[in-house]
């Protein structure tokens, strides 16, 4: 019986667990045997005794956990102290940031762990149920309207009062991946008018069912690149983007940003003189401080104020913003996936199966993932 351990995030900030009573509960019923950090899912507001009364036990010594697990779960890469317990041939998963630290990936492969990355689980159809990213991104995307909502000093809807008609807040969200409809659909709901910027076609029809409006942009080729994401735009495409959404963010209220080129920087798309066209009292958020910002004042984690404008750079929403619901969504993610790999209570890597080839970063001694053993190699990303 695989014996598999979940400790407390160790990250500040961190408030996800990577197991829930729920999804204790299920992997239970896979033969496995299931132990917990004492504490782990507290910020989440899951208590200690409901995961006891789920089936799980109870770790009296982190150590020895860490050191005599099969399979680890987390949500954030381990830290240095926590990887130097992992017992050879051991197995983790979690959100790895597989090629932030390509050392780390080394490190795993010539200890012989197998490592699997939730950003790695390739997105197709059969891996929904599996997809962190996107079950993050959408809360992401949920929060930052009602971040945003909450902070600006106007309603959202049209509002018909005794003391006369509000008009509706004007909100323009760059970059329609999986946190901008989501941002997209939140903003409708609460009543706003909405336009998008996207460079990827196939996005117009889905703001549009949401009831946004899509800003078209002078494309000469398709801004679509390799299995559905975006490509990196040339400077000239990119100024003459920013020359039109300049028009629309001067009559916004609010601009929610989220648009990311995997590999890449983000792209800038708001500059400090379109901050500066937007009235005082605006609010941007944007989602993609974290990998540069699309806004070229936004500080990662920070509220900055420029002439007026509120910039919002939150890095981590699920975590600082809905430590449950993200845990519920990430948990029964990583239930998905383990349970591809178990049989009869125990683990098999199955190498012909695409989720897991896809997910893995390192396996039986060797990097596996092209992009990170290219890395690793020097070569090209
Ligand atoms: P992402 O987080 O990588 O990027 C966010 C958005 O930014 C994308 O829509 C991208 O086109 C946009 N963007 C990039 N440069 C831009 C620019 N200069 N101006 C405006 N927007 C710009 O994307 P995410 O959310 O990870 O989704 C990527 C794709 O994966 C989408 O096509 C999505 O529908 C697809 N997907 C498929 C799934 C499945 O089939 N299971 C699950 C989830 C997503």
């Amino acid at each position: 019986m695989a014996k598999v351990f979940i400790p407390k995030e160790m990250r500040a900030g961190e408030t996800r667990v990577a197991a829930t009573p729920e999804t204790v509960k299920r992997l239970l019923k896979l033969d496995l045997e299931i132990t917990i950090e004492a504490g782990a899912g507290i910020n989440a507001h899951f208590a200690d005794v409901d995961y006891g009364t789920a089936g799980a036990a109870m770790a009296t010594d982190r150590e020895d956990a860490f050191s005599t697990a099969d399979l680890v779960l987390c949500v954030n890469p381990p830290e240095a102290s926590e990887r130097a317990l992992l017992r050879e041939g051991a197995v983790i998963a979690g959100f790895l940031a597989p090629f932030d630290d390509l050392a780390v990936a080394q490190e795993f492969s010539d200890r012989k762990i197998t490592s699997l990355a939730m950003e790695l689980v390739p997105r197709i159809s059969r891996a929904q149920s599996m997809d962190a990213l996107s079950s993050q991104a959408s809360i992401a995307g949920y929060k930052a309207v009602l971040l945003a909502a909450l902070r600006l000093g106007k309603y959202f809807p049209l509002l018909m009062t005794a003391a006369g008609t509000i008009k509706p807040s004007r909100v323009v969200i760059m970059g329609a991946g999986v946190a901008g409809l989501q941002a997209v659909a939140t903003a409708r709901k609460l009543g706003a008018l909405v336009e998008v910027s996207d460079i990827r076609p196939a996005v117009q029809e889905q703001v549009e069912s949401l009831g946004g409006k899509f800003i078209a942009l002078p494309m000469q080729e398709s801004g679509e690149g390799k299995g559905g994401y975006a490509k990196e735009m040339t400077s000239d495409f990119l100024a003459k983007q920013r020359e039109i959404v300049k028009k629309h963010l001067s009559a916004a209220d609010v601009a929610i940003t989220t648009a990311l080129i995997p590999g890449r920087p983000a792209p800038k798309l708001i500059t400090q003189d379109m901050v500066e066209a937007m009235a005082p009292g605006s609010v941007i958020v944007d989602l993609a401080v974290a990998q540069g910002g699309n806004c070229e004042l936004s500080v990662k984690d920070q509220e900055v104020v420029h002439q007026g404008v509120l910039i919002l750079g939150p890095s981590n929403l699920p975590a600082s913003a809905m430590s449950r619901d993200s845990s519920i969504l990430y948990a029964r993610n990583l239930e998905a996936l383990i349970a591809l790999m178990i049989q009869d209570g125990e683990l098999k890597i199955d190498l012909e199966d695409e989720v897991i080839a896809g997910s893995l970063v390192t396996h039986d001694g060797k990097v596996v993932n092209e992009r990170a053993a290219a890395l690793l190699e020097g070569g090209a990303s």
